[in-house]
């Protein structure tokens, strides 16, 4: 648990080839807003496949907090009584969100235009991330917010009493801005309208859909525009989560690098708005074939047979692709890492406010373990050495990101020499079987 418990270090050694079957957990995005409409929806929301990783259990528990009935019934089986639209109660405690960044803007939003009051805080990595980007929206609809400087949790969101309807266009590709908007737009009057520029990740929208609220969006000139009408009825669901495409991509990314392996990865988003990697992964020489192309849970998915390919090749990852794989940046920057030429990231500041500074730590980590990267503020270059040809040998700092933790480990999968981490132990906020099923795949992890 980030920041709740101890540093857990954790030692990748160079790894023979990974074979069998990698099932990975639910979706994360997805498990988070599962929780939060059920919440919205009066009756009973029964929710499988949910991602039980700390960032959805803090989720979980801060509806319970806030009025619903959430209760596990089996592994990944929950059910969730919602309070209907505008039926949130005032928490009696502070909201503590840990280390989500998306469990605390989309819950900020969704309480924004209730009369209530809550104070939300985190771990020390959500202390340090900008939180003005979606409070600055919700103070239009009518709420106040109080934090530290510089917009920093904790901070204390006071609800609109008469909220008004909105119309934003997002001045960053965020969609977690783009859903805390349409979430304080449930219980404001009239239409609330949402602008963006680029796509981003579209659960929300899908789901707002699926659970009744009346939701147009519009392919425009200037973007995507999104019309929510105001206070509808959402109906309970029955919502199956998809598999995660970003916790998919560290087993797919070690099946690339590490000799002689074979994967399968079944079920694996194909949704536009999350496909960015596996897209770049192919233009790199990537052997993957996309095999029984289908829907599940609402989502285009597809299995991923994964072998090693040694022949991979650096390419410039065109800029408009980054919301589609920003969180996919740091495991591309090993892959990179272990291929010929050089691969260029533009376009990825967005990654310096993430649960780290995602740019900056690869880069320390990655020149550790001999490899020649350059940045900018927005920009990650690295300069690869070709299939097996990263000496590795170094301990990283995962600065409570489990990304920057999980891409490190899979590095030391294929590197010459073992790569250690400093903290494994924030891989439970999102793939708490990590460690088990690399291992299961014959990856070498040892604790410490
Ligand atoms: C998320 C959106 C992304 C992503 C995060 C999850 C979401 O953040 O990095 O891990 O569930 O909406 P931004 O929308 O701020 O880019």
């Amino acid at each position: 648990m980030s920041g709740h418990g101890e540093a857990q270090p954790m030692t990748a050694r160079k790894s023979g080839p990974l074979k069998g079957v990698a099932e990975v957990p639910g979706d994360k995005s997805i498990s988070h807003r599962a929780l939060i409409f059920g919440a919205m929806a009066v009756g009973e929301t029964r929710v499988t496949g949910l991602l039980e990783g700390q960032d959805v259990l803090d989720t979980a528990k801060a509806m319970r907090a806030f009025g619903a009935d959430v209760t596990r019934h089996a592994p990944g089986v929950w059910t969730v009584n919602g309070v209907g639209v505008g039926g949130f109660r005032e928490p009696a405690d502070v909201i503590d969100c840990g280390n989500s960044g998306t469990g605390v803007r989309l819950i900020m939003g969704t309480m924004a235009t209730s009369p209530i009051t809550a104070t939300f805080t985190g771990d020390a990595s959500l202390r340090k991330r900008p939180m003005g980007r979606v409070t600055d929206p919700l103070s239009l609809f009518g709420a106040r917010a109080y934090g530290r400087q510089g917009g920093r949790l904790p901070m204390t969101v006071v609800g609109a009493v008469d909220p008004v309807p909105v119309r934003y266009a997002l001045p960053v590709a965020s969609a977690q801005v783009k859903s805390a908007v349409l979430l304080a737009g449930l219980n404001a009057p009239g239409q609330t309208v949402v602008i963006e520029k680029e796509p981003t990740r579209d659960h929300s929208e899908r789901m707002l859909l699926g659970f009744g609220a009346e939701l147009v969006v519009e392919k425009t000139a200037e973007g995507n525009v999104i019309t929510l009408t105001g206070r509808p009825e959402l109906r309970p669901q029955t919502v199956a989560v998809p598999r995660d495409p970003s916790s998919a991509a560290f087993p797919t990314c070690a099946a690339l690098i590490v000799e002689g392996s074979d994967i399968l990865v079944p079920g694996v988003s194909q949704n536009l708005t999350r496909n960015g990697l596996y897209l770049t992964l192919v233009e790199m020489g990537a052997q993957i074939e996309f095999q029984n192309p289908r829907e599940e849970g609402g989502e285009p998915v597809a299995d991923l047979r994964v072998k090693f390919s040694p022949n991979l090749k650096g390419i410039e990852v065109p800029e408009e692709r980054a919301p589609s794989m920003i969180d996919e940046y740091p495991i591309l920057s090993v892959v990179a890492a272990f291929a010929e030429g050089t691969t260029v990231m533009r376009g990825v500041k967005e990654l310096r406010v993430k649960e780290s500074d995602r740019i900056d730590a690869m880069a320390r980590g990655l020149e550790a373990c001999g490899v020649r990267v350059e940045e900018d503020e927005d920009t990650l270059i690295v300069h690869g050495l070709g299939a097996g040809g990263v000496p590795g040998g170094a301990t990283c700092a995962t600065h409570l990101d489990h990304r920057i933790a999980m891409s490190f480990l899979v590095c030391g999968m294929a590197a010459k020499t073992a790569v250690a981490v400093d903290d494994a132990s924030p891989i439970l906020t999102s793939f708490p079987i990590f460690e088990g099923l690399m291992t299961g795949l014959g990856a070498l992890l040892d604790r410490g």
